[in-house]
């Protein structure tokens, strides 16, 4: 039988020695290991991935780590929502063993200096805004993978070109995980959960529904035949401009793989948009097929 896990259950490991040990005698008993990366500020998102991890592994590490290179200097590093015992008590509740939660020095010591970059598929949608952004989250996942040697580990499908992303890198330079690709978990509105909602005025929060009703008007259109990308890229638009806060980052429909955008759609394409209320950029997709 399971054991009960309580907060204080499981254990906060911060060094890098320490999680390999845990990985260690976990494996010599046989287990799965399974490695849920994060940023922290949990919710019910980050704890489908953790409930996922343990229906299928042995031993589940949480990583909560907020890591400083894929922000750039004027985004939120500083002020990204970090609270670890309610983040340890939601985790272990949700089915974790232990959580990894490192320094920064532990992760990038003085002179750090090997980066992972992946070419293209990190340019477009979120890179244009972002750039570097995407060589931060494979360096920092490619670290992870070392240190873990996880044999499963568990991504949402919210954050799509992040998934393509570590996918590929995964699979061009041989590493050992299975990327699982987990759905997104949205609140009841249907705005999907991310740490920086917490950042809206309830105004905005109020508005941000338009990003879902955007992605709604885009597969009902599928749905009913449409094929040609600028005909939901304007439906989507006319959506959001409902919500007289929303400053659009971009509307896009790409290939679910390259993420490139179609001429047509066919096939397994990927219906992604970025927003922006004030300073809070939200994200959101969805899969579309023609
Ligand atoms: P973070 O934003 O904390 O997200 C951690 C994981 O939770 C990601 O795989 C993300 O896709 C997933 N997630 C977030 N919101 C979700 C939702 N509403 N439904 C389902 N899954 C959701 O993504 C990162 O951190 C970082 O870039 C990281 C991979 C940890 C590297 O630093």
């Amino acid at each position: 039988m399971e054991s009960v896990r309580s907060a204080s259950s499981i254990p906060c490991i911060p060094t890098i020695s320490g999680i390999r040990a845990a990985v260690a005698s976990a494996r010599a008993e046989g287990k799965i290991i399974g490695l849920v990366p994060t940023m922290g500020a949990l919710h019910e998102g980050h704890l489908s991935l953790i409930r996922k991890a343990r229906s299928e592994c042995g031993l589940v590490i949480v990583w909560i780590f907020v890591n400083p290179t894929q922000f750039a200097p004027q985004e939120d590093l500083e002020r990204y929502p970090r609270d670890l015992e309610r983040d340890r008590a939601l985790a272990a509740e949700a089915g974790a063993d232990v959580i990894f939660n490192p320094s920064v020095a532990e992760i990038y010591p003085e002179g750090f200096s090997a980066w992972v970059d992946i070419a293209d598929l990190g340019d477009g949608l979120c890179g244009t805004s972002r750039p570097g952004h995407f060589r931060g989250v494979c360096t920092v996942v490619a670290k992870f993978f070392n240190i873990c040697e996880p044999d499963k580990a568990y991504f949402g499908q919210k954050d799509a070109q992040q998934l393509a992303i570590i996918r590929r890198m995964v699979r061009d330079l041989n590493m050992r995980p299975e990327i699982v690709a987990c759905p997104t978990v949205r609140e009841v509105d249907g705005l999907a959960m991310s740490s920086r909602n917490a950042y809206l005025t309830p105004e905005e929060r109020r508005q941000a529904v338009v990003l879902n009703q955007a992605l709604r008007a885009a597969e009902r259109l599928v749905g009913e035949g449409e094929r040609d990308p600028g005909v939901l890229d304007a439906a989507m638009r006319q959506v959001l401009a409902s919500a007289p806060l929303a400053d659009v980052d971009y509307v896009a429909i790409v290939d679910a793989e390259n993420l490139r955008p179609v001429p047509t759609v066919w096939g397994e394409c990927l219906v992604a948009l970025a927003v922006r209320f004030g300073a809070t950029r939200l994200i959101d997709n969805t899969a579309v097929r023609g």
